[in-house]
């Protein structure tokens, strides 16, 4: 991926397709059509050359190499062999008719020994599709790029007992079923129907053996909407939650947007073998387990807000997605960005999970896009050019893309957002778009100039917003003086200013509380901001709106505190706690590399301190989700991004004593918040908000009691024993086992263990929990416990979800990680695992590829670890390690 450019350079018309389809798109998929269970799929459609095509030009229909052709014929003549070329990602028709003419292919797949997770695979009994981006190529012939687009129309033939349900985008068409001739199999035809015009990665197919989850939807013009959740028959009882999410996500579109829910019957199915979270094929969208099921004694609350989430996203593309798709790939936030932000101000503002959302938003950015930023994987919302599509999947274009959008709200506000989403449906139903078009109705629906804001989807890299305050307490004059400054891409290309929208606040003291807010327009290298008026020297409330950069600000003794006491802004509050927790953090990590004896800033502690008081006598008068966020201190991957070089063992000993240390210091007032908070007196769990910030506050203050106490480990076991919700016992769970090698909790860590695993056995999401817990451990041994647990008996290669629960989540969050055998074990886990799949192996090999960041000791081991896999790699065949190859090269050319 490469990163900046100009935007000018990339309004240039864009290339269309060579060839149109017309009319529909006629599938027949037999399943199992041989005996060695293949799939025959038979594909018809109608071409004409596009306007503007040369007479000449070859017809290229996308097939990747393993599909096995039966026949490809034009207007009903059979092509030879030596009257088309087969390259591996195509077939190539150099001579075809004028005008329209049809196209009719027979192929043959092989979904059972398909273990990418792309294109039609077999997950457990089931057969599914996963076509987004590039996986139509692997089942027929086809234009597979999003400028096409056509309405399909799907027949499914199957075995009735193997595959009850056969489901395809659309609506129910034709039905019939009989006897098999040969083997009195009871053999069923279905006929789906998509009357709109879909891309080829929204096809999807599901067979297997599923039970549904039935209700319906009625749109504000008075259609009813079938709606139906597909699972194994066990998990069915645990997909309500995701139908009162769907229908919330359905009423927020039109009471926002006003978009209607376009299709007759949405359907939703759920499975355990999946890459990503969600697909949202179009009126059958496809959900990885975790992101659907949901039932009080299995997900915690934040499994229940993902669902919530995620359901909300996959519908919300329904309009920004499937009615207006992207033009091609580098195009992806087109539809991404925006969706997310979309996802993100449903949860937030329509569901009411407010600052939680907002924050956890921002620690998100902060703890993952800001590292993309700063490694060789930096790249622009809409970069120039891409490789490998599937590596467009990215925070920056997720995430940041989002926070962009949040922060032109700066200049158009929230009913301004909103009027530019009308127009944008107005405008381009059924089109494929650009971010560019997004934009445009942005400035034509407000009727502002967003010119140089563009330069957030143009320019890579994290902007820093650097302040200088200069008080004149004569004049009652303030001025800030304020820089931006942005790294040079890798690409070198000259940057111009970002137009950042950026809030502040100027607080005074106690009694005089907030004397001035404002959004400040920053969009010079350098500029000065003045105001009158301002009877005392203020704290500065700064980036009150998370606009996506960092902010460079030499806080005065007290400024910090004094804001995490009294900013009027809830987020900054939170904010300023975190900033307050860096600074003192990052000091003692300098202390522990130069072996200094470690003190906590007594300053600091007291403001900590003077939060939990404040919560304590206030009681119900605070935001607890507030609470349970200032509570936590800044996590060892955001002080990492902060550190010059990181030296992860340091940063972990130094976290570990200021929690240690405030644990010791506040053990009575966290044991008052644990035992005020906590639900041992619910009689069931619900999933509010206040209850999830209760449970939050006494989760965190249980965490710090079990840091200090270790006869507390009786208490931590018995929350283990006891709680009603995940939550509670996914929290002690984890204390316990974090906490072994310390005396009283080895023996709870293994009982408890051992309780989880027999009492879940049988619910994926939660064995995948297991082996999370066990593999996120820091303490030694960690390693030979992730190597023991890759052979047990739960542990499945096939599964991602399974595999990003070892070893994801032994390289992204345990400290053993980070040592010779650590990183060994895990560049010979990828060299096994990349050529089975490449898509989520690419996503994993990130923590390997950031070796420039580390202490030099660490460096060298992870590049020697970079190399040998990348030697290994290189010994299968390219293309199925594609992606993974594609990061690892870009890292090592540093
Ligand atoms: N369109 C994506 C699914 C996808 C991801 C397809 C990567 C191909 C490659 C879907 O809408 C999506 O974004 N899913 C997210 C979850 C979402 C809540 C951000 C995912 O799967 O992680
Ligand atoms: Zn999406």
């Amino acid at each position: 991926m490469e990163t900046s450019r100009k935007w000018h350079e990339l309004d240039k018309q864009y290339p269309e397709a060579e060839y149109l389809t017309e009319g529909i798109v006629r599938l027949i998929f037999t399943l199992d059509a041989t005996e060695d269970g293949k799939t025959e799929v038979s594909a018809k459609y109608s071409v004409r050359r596009n306007i503007g095509t040369p007479k000449n030009a070859p017809l290229v229909l996308d097939l990747a190499s393993e599909v096995n052709i039966l026949s490809v014929t034009i207007n009903g003549k059979k092509l030879l062999p030596s009257e088309y070329e087969r390259t591996g990602e195509a077939i190539i028709i150099p001579n075809v008719p004028d005008g329209v003419f049809k196209v009719a292919a027979k192929v043959l797949i092989d979904p059972k020994n398909n273990g990418t997770g792309e294109g039609m695979y077999a997950a457990g009994d089931m057969l599914l599709t996963q076509n987004e981006p590039e996986g139509l190529r692997k089942i027929f012939p086809y234009f597979d790029c999003p400028k096409v687009m056509a309405p399909f129309r799907t027949t499914i033939i199957g075995n009735k007992e193997k595959y009850p349900v056969m489901l395809s985008n659309g609506n129910l068409f034709d039905y019939h079923e009989k006897i098999g001739l040969t083997n009195g199999n009871r053999i069923h035809w279905i006929t789906y129907d998509l009357p709109f015009a879909i891309p080829s990665y929204l096809f999807a197919l599901v067979a297997g053996k599923l039970e549904v989850l039935k209700s319906t939807y009625a749109t504000k013009s008075g259609r009813t909407i079938d709606l139906e959740i597909y699972a194994e028959a066990k998990d069915i009882e645990k997909c309500h939650h995701a139908m009162e999410s769907l229908k919330h996500a359905m009423a927020y579109d039109e009471e926002w947007y006003g978009y209607e829910c376009d299709v007759d019957d949405y359907k939703i199915v759920a499975t355990p073998y999946f890459n990503m979270g969600a697909m949202e094929n179009k009126g059958l969208n496809i959900f990885n387990v975790s992101c659907v099921l949901a039932s009080p004694e299995t997900a915690t609350d934040e499994n229940y807000e993902r669902v919530e989430g995620v359901i909300g996203h996959e519908y919300f593309h329904n309009y920004t997605g499937d009615k207006i798709t992207n033009k091609d790939w580098r195009e992806l936030g087109t539809k991404e960005s925006i969706t997310v932000r979309r996802d993100s101000l449903f949860s937030s503002d329509y569901r009411g999970w407010g600052l939680r959302k907002e924050i956890s938003n921002a620690l998100d950015m902060r703890a993952r896009q800001f590292a993309e930023d700063a490694s060789p994987r930096r790249h622009a919302i809409r970069p120039a050019e891409i490789k490998e599509p599937n590596n467009m999947y990215t925070m920056t274009v997720y995430e940041k893309g989002a926070e962009v959008y949040k922060t032109m709200e700066g200049i158009i506000g929230r009913e301004g957002f909103l009027n530019g989403m009308k127009l944008y449906a107005k405008r381009h139903d059924g089109q494929a778009t650009r971010i560019e078009d997004l934009i445009r109705c942005m400035e034509d629906a407000n009727g502002v100039d967003l010119h140089q804001f563009r330069n957030w989807f143009t320019q890579s890299g994290t902007p820093t917003v650097s302040i200088v305050s200069e008080y004149d307490a004569k004049k009652k004059v303030l001025k800030l003086h304020i820089k931006q400054s942005c790294t040079m891409a890798p690409d070198r290309t000259e940057m111009e200013p970002f137009d950042i929208p950026f809030a502040i606040g100027l607080i005074g003291p106690s009694a005089v509380g907030e004397m001035a807010a404002r959004t400040l327009r920053i969009n010079k290298w350098e500029q000065t901001f003045e105001f009158d008026d301002i009877p005392f020297k203020p704290a500065l409330s700064l980036n009150r709106n998370f606009a996506p950069v960092n902010v460079k600000y030499d806080y005065w003794d007290g400024e910090l505190a004094l804001l995490m006491a009294r900013d009027n802004s809830l987020f900054a509050r939170w904010d300023a706690s975190q900033t307050y927790g860096a600074q003192v953090l990052l000091k003692l990590v300098e202390d522990v590399k130069a072996g200094r004896e470690l003190v906590l800033d007594k300053a600091y502690s007291d403001a900590f301190g003077a939060v939990l008081r404040g919560a304590i006598l206030c009681r119900e008068g605070i935001d607890k989700n507030l609470l349970a966020e200032m509570m936590s201190l800044p996590g060892e991957t955001t002080l990492a991004n902060m550190s010059e070089t990181v030296d992860p063992h340091a940063i972990h000993t130094a976290r570990k004593f200021a929690y240690r240390e405030l644990a010791k210091k506040y053990y009575l007032d966290f044991e008052r918040l644990q035992k005020e908070n906590c639900s041992d007196f619910d009689w069931e769990i619900s999933f509010d908000p206040l209850s999830v910030a209760k449970r939050s506050v006494a989760n965190t203050a249980l965490g710090y009691l079990a840091t200090c106490n270790n006869l507390f480990g009786a208490n931590v076991f018995r929350q283990f024993d006891f709680s009603l919700g995940m939550s509670d016992k996914y929290t002690a769970l984890s204390i316990l086992v974090n906490g072994k090698n310390k005396p009283f909790f080895d023996e709870y860590a293994d009982k408890a263990l051992r309780m989880f695993y027999d009492q879940f056995k049988d619910d994926n999401n939660t064995v995948d929990k297991w082996f999370a817990v066990q593999a996120y451990s820091n303490e030694d041994g960690a390693i030979a416990r992730v190597k023991e647990l890759a052979t047990h008996p739960a542990f499945d290669w096939n599964n991602p979800n399974r595999v990003r629960s070892l070893f994801g989540a032994f390289a992204y969050g345990s400290l053993q990680f980070h040592t010779g055998e650590g990183y060994r074990l895990f560049a010979d886990f990828l060299a096994e695992y990349a050529p089975k799949n490449d898509i989520v192996a690419s996503r994993m090999v990130e923590p390997l590829t950031d070796w420039k960041r580390y202490v030099p000791e660490l460096q060298s081991l992870m590049k020697a670890e970079l190399l040998r896999l990348k030697e290994e790699l290189s010994k299968t065949d390219p293309a199925k390690v594609r992606g993974t190859m594609e990061k690892i090269e870009k890292s090592l050319a540093q």
